[in-house]
């Protein structure tokens, strides 16, 4: 982990409040699918942590939605050419081991911005299965991204685009003609908890990418505390933010 002194190329809205920043970085940074960084921004004085969505050589791209004061100031005030401080690459990251050569990806909300980043990367030599789910047509996003690997599913909450119902239900539809070696999933945490609800009593591993409010992002203030399923805790920053999901509270 290092700090960067980062300089914005493109801070853009993408859909129905949100934005897609893409910074150039002093130099190339390795980053792997599922890690994300934490962004300094100006008169706050914790970072927002953010997923990677794209990185490739000094560029790295982040995609947030509008939340609170924060990611408000980002998209009002970070134009091309401005310093951004950042904090990267951060946490674990997913982990896709070589004998498994089918991937699923269940994404939610801004749960799917680091899938897309496992995509990419895992569509080069696995078959990736995507079931990405959104609110509605307005907050559909990135589709020319996510459609590298073998399927791409679009839900939707409303039926307004694609599949009508949550990504856990249109790849639950799926799974058994699928069958996937392993399967990555990254939102809300009960969009994560009825997937884990769906694969239970299945031999399929599945690694769930956790959100939790963060202070530093580096392991060193406990904010964001996650409970496992043994008893102890783990830090979401530090140990995370991908667990298997037998090993955490959902
Ligand atoms: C590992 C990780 C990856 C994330 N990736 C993305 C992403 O790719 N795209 C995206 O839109 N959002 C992502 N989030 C959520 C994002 O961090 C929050 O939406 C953002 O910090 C809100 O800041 P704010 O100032 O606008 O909101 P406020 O609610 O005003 O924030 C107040 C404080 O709470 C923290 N906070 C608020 N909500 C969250 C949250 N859900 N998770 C963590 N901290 C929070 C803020 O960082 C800040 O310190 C991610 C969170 C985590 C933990
Ligand atoms: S955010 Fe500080 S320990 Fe995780």
């Amino acid at each position: 982990m290092r700090e960067v002194t980062a300089t914005v190329l493109e801070n853009k809205r993408i859909a129905d409040e949100i934005y897609s920043l893409t910074f150039a970085t002093e130099e190339e940074i390795r980053v792997r699918p599922g890690q994300f960084v934490m962004v300094g921004v100006g008169g706050f004085p914790l970072r927002r942590p953010i997923a990677v969505c794209k990185a490739e050589g000094d560029r790295v791209t982040v995609c947030y939605r509008l939340k609170g004061a924060g990611t408000r100031t980002l998209a009002r005030d970070y134009r091309m050419g401005e310093k951004l401080s950042v904090l990267m690459p951060l946490g674990n990251g997913f982990y896709v081991k070589e004998n498994e050569k089918k991937i699923a990806v269940v994404g939610g909300g801004v749960g799917i911005f680091p899938l897309i980043s496992a995509i990419r990367e895992y569509s080069k030599n696995r078959q990736v299965y995507a079931y990405m789910g959104f609110r509605n047509r307005a907050a559909v996003c990135m589709e020319y991204d996510m459609t590298r690997g073998e399927k791409l599913v679009i839900a939707t909450d409303d039926g307004s685009a694609g599949f009508h119902g949550t990504s856990v239900q249109a790849f639950m539809q799926d799974v058994d003609m699928v069958c996937p070696d392993v399967v990555l999933a990254c939102g809300p945490t009960p969009m994560l908890r009825a997937l884990k609800v769906a694969m239970k009593g299945r031999v399929i591993p599945v690694y769930v990418s956790l959100e939790e409010r963060m202070g530093c992002g580096i392991g060193a203030c406990l904010v964001c505390v996650c409970e496992k399923t043994d008893g102890a805790h783990a830090r979401v920053c530090k140990d995370g933010p991908v667990f298997d999901v037998r090993d955490v509270v959902l």
